[in-house]
């Protein structure tokens, strides 16, 4: 079955970017452009794709409304999700979720639960923590309405994708899907392409962060690499599996109006293809492409600063005192939000890093910020 849906995802890849069955493919790029901005799409008209996913920001949520921005609100009043907001940039490289011989790879989600964007798009629009349509008429009778769209939608896919609401629903989700597999989701432009490339020549200490992300001095390349082994142009900076690093809970979720006191979010575990407690506490692993703009950090966005994600590392590899404290609150960093299956075989690899390493790794992950937000890097 995996294999088969895997199948069914490389011909999407292959069929979209030619012109084929729905004409020109700019066009329906350029639809779903539209539509993944049109507030339309959600309940009360004031939340579309782009609110949580903003296209100046790398696609995360830049409101700061909920929890120091770790949680967008939705398209009705205190309604709020329930995970931090991932960028979407280079999701592309996901494919389905699948399970080899090192476990589960791939999927789209925190918890892998959808296997394409196609699908993917329902969950939100129908969400009600999120766009919170009732159903795919109320989607019908908000798009009939919008002469703009319809007239779009005709051209690319004739006069039966508005006769129906299932048909107009198939459009709308071709659509975004094919402006999320667009170019301006997956620039591959950042310095270290371009360094990939040999037109960028890293400085000395980017060079060192570099030389420390891709050697066992650090353990990063472990989990934050999908092609071991080679310098690829495709590199995507995750394994896209599943691990627990064993991030805290975020006490700020833990408020009555967000997910109450007793929430614990259990990962992959929530994937229904994958419930059993061995996947406790697992998540995706991000991507690290566009990461020095994309704050907050982690499942539950409880870190605001790129640094203290890269020191939070030390919480395995230091057992005493001056790992222990969170520079962000001078605390304690907090019990593990799930304290199963902590990938202590990983985690415990490579060296501590001190103060000049993180200056390296930090300066090396901003290398890997697409040209278009490098000037978001001088704020940060
Ligand atoms: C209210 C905020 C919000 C809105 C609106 C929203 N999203 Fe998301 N999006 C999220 C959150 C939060 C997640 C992570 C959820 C999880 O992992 O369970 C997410 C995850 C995703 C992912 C998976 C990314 C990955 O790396 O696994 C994709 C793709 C995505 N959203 C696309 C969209 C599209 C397309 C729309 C509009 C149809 C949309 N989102 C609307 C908040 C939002
Ligand atoms: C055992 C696998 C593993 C190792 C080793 C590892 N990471 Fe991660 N990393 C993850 C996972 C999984 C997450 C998300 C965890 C969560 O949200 O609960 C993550 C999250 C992050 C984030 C936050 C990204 C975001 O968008 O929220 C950064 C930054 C990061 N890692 C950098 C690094 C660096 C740098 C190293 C090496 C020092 C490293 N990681 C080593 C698996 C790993």
């Amino acid at each position: 079955m995996a294999r088969h849906i895997s199948h069914i995802f490389i011909l999407h890849l292959l069929l979209i970017p030619c012109t084929g069955a729905w004409g020109d493919n700019a066009l329906i790029i350029e639809l779903g452009k539209d539509l993944f901005s049109n507030m339309n799409l959600s309940k009360n008209r004031n939340v579309a794709c782009a609110t949580c996913h903003s296209p100046e920001n790398a696609f995360i949520d830049p409101r700061k409304d909920v929890a120091e921005g770790a949680i967008s609100s939705g398209t009705i009043k205190n309604s709020f999700g329930r995970r931090n907001t991932p960028t979407l940039t280079y999701t592309l490289l996901t494919p389905p979720l699948i399970s080899d011989s090192t476990g589960p790879i791939g999927g789209l989600f925190f918890d892998g639960r959808v296997n394409n964007f196609e699908n993917q798009i329902l969950h939100p629009l129908f969400d009600e923590n999120e766009m919170g349509l009732s159903n795919e008429l109320m989607l019908f009778n908000r798009l009939k309405a919008d002469s703009k769209v319809k007239e779009k939608i005709t051209q690319i896919f004739g006069q039966e994708a508005l006769e129906t609401p299932g048909a107009l629903l198939n459009s709308v989700q071709s659509s975004i899907a094919a402006f999320e597999r667009s170019k301006e989701f997956s620039a591959f432009d950042s310095k270290y392409d371009r360094f990939l490339a040999g037109s960028y020549t890293m400085s000395k200490k980017e060079e060192r962060g570099f030389n420390i992300f891709f050697s066992d001095v650090s353990n990063c390349m472990n989990c934050h690499l999908l092609n071991k082994g080679t310098l690829s142009k495709e590199e995507p900076f995750t394994d896209l599996r599943y691990h627990n690093i064993g991030v805290p809970r975020n006490q700020l979720l833990a408020e009555e109006k967000i997910r109450g006191p007793s929430y614990n979010d259990r990962g992959l575990e929530e994937n229904p293809d994958f419930s059993n407690a061995e996947n406790r506490g697992k998540f995706k692993t991000p991507t690290l492409r566009n990461v020095a703009i994309t704050s907050p950090y982690m499942h539950n966005g409880i870190f605001q600063e790129l640094r203290t994600a890269l020191l939070f590392y030390n919480f395995h590899l230091i057992k005493n005192e001056s790992a222990l404290t969170n520079p962000e609150t001078k605390e304690y960093w907090g019990n593990p939000e799930n304290s199963d299956n902590i990938n202590d075989d990983l985690l415990t690899l490579g060296q501590p890093l001190d103060a000049a390493k993180v200056d390296s790794l930090i300066a090396f992950l901003k290398l890997l910020t697409d040209e278009r937000y490098e000037h978001l890097l001088e704020t940060k």
